[in-house]
């Protein structure tokens, strides 16, 4: 059980932790690489080697959807199963071989053509987004263009009607704002719940409509998958496009933010781009380490395992720290420095093993594109707020607002 009253060693919930965890991580990683934290109520890791141990290691389980209903409150324990029961389908929170069996039809609506595809549809809607504000000689780019554009990609994926995504968008967020927080209170279940009764009702309706007027898009071949002749449930269905349009979207969101704010704060890096456009493919790598958008990767312990000395007990949820396992000085040289160039750059920023993002090449088409034509075409970028805010959220790392000047 959490103890809300012990004082941790490490604040890990506070808005000057989530505007600069790095000198936490750092310390973290040096003093107590494997920490139970007493207000998370989990262990805490930091080490890349360890973060890559938990996602590929058996003796860990990605099967934890009944993590938040145990220590629930009695009344709010009934809320809370029906939104166990809609996530308890998702690839990302299940083990072989169901997982296997969810990734492989999955699988087939993402494949590489499909998804290089997208680029022109990208390009186009990039330069739209900027053809709107460039007169203006200023933007917030999460508002304006990191959050709009991975809505309107995924839905052109899935074939969802433009005026819908804004409602999808307000769901899938109040699916995300449970399983982020850092503990469940009855606002949050409230939201939660409200989430999944709205992606209920409107997918299932979406669902009728496709199978009757089927497409070449990714929900008319999610409906057709079948893999030895097993097909997805309605169930199933329902809430893996839920999933699809919550982890799709607002990672890419945030990958773009962090992405310009780490170009604009290290201007070298930026001129590097700016001359040599090719570069693009690394730099997004880079910044998927420097600055990504998730912020963990956790697993349930099978068995009591023993790491750097510290017993993580059967039962028990480990917290993969992305962020911190990306500027490990053990697997990283000079860790702390944004080089676009850099080499032997094998991040986790898409987590590791068999759950690695499905949607990472989505999610790089999109950065890869977004970025490159907002550095190519809006000269002089200077942030326009000395205060940035950050999301305090465990899932995802990002900015609430992201206000850049340039020349118009
Ligand atoms: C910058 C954008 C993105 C980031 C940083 C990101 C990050 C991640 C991470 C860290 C995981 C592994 C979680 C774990 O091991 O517990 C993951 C899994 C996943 N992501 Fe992403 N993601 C991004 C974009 C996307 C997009 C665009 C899609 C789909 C359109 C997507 C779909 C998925 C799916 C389906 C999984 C589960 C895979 C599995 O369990 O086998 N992601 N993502």
């Amino acid at each position: 059980m959490a103890d809300h009253r012990a004082v941790p060693r490490y604040d890990l919930l506070s808005p000057e932790f989530f505007a600069d965890p790095h000198p936490t991580f750092h310390r973290m990683r040096t003093e107590d690489p494997v920490y139970w934290h007493p207000q998370l109520n989990v262990y805490c890791l930091t080490r890349y080697e360890d973060v890559q141990l938990i996602t590929r290691d058996p003796r860990f389980s990605a099967e934890r959807t009944d993590y938040y209903v145990n220590v629930a409150p009695a009344p709010m324990r009934e809320k809370l199963k029906r939104y166990d029961e809609f996530i308890s389908h998702w690839m990302v929170l299940a083990d072989p071989p169901r997982h296997t069996r969810l990734r492989g039809l999955v699988a087939k609506a993402f494949s590489p053509q499909a998804v290089e595809g997208m680029r022109p549809l990208v390009e186009r809607i990039a330069n739209e987004m900027i053809d709107a504000v460039r007169a203006d000689g200023r933007m917030d780019v999460i508002r304006d263009i990191a959050h709009p554009l991975p809505g309107a990609v995924i839905g052109k994926l899935l074939r969802i009607p433009s005026e819908d995504t804004a409602r999808l968008k307000q769901w899938s967020d109040a699916v995300f704002t449970l399983i982020g927080a850092p503990a469940a209170n009855e606002e949050l279940i409230e939201i939660g719940h409200q989430g999944v009764l709205g992606f209920e009702g409107y997918l299932r309706e979406l669902i009728k409509e496709r199978r009757a007027h089927p497409g070449d898009d990714v929900l008319s071949q999610l409906l057709l998958a079948e893999d030895q002749g097993s097909v997805l449930s309605d169930a199933e269905l329902i809430s893996t496009i839920a999933m699809l349009l919550a982890s799709g979207h607002e990672t890419t969101t945030h990958l773009i933010g962090n992405g310009l704010l780490a170009l604009i704060r290290n201007p070298d890096q930026m001129r590097k781009l700016r001359e040599s456009p090719q570069l693009i493919d690394k730099a997004v790598e880079e910044i998927l380490r420097y600055n990504g958008a998730a912020y963990q990767a956790s697993r349930r312990a099978r068995e009591d395992v023993e790491i750097r000395g510290v017993r993580i007990e059967a039962g028990q949820i480990a917290f993969g720290l992305i962020q911190a396992a990306n500027r490990d000085p053990a697997r990283f040289p000079d860790p702390d420095r944004l080089d676009i160039l850099r080499k032997d750059n094998r991040h986790v920023g898409f987590g590791a093993g068999i759950h690695f993002c499905l949607g990472a090449q989505v999610a790089r088409v999109q950065a890869q594109v977004v970025l490159n034509t907002i550095v190519q075409r809006l000269p002089d970028l200077a942030v326009a707020e000395p205060r940035l805010e950050w999301l305090q959220s465990f899932l995802v790392r990002g900015l609430r607002a992201l206000p850049v000047t340039f020349s118009a």
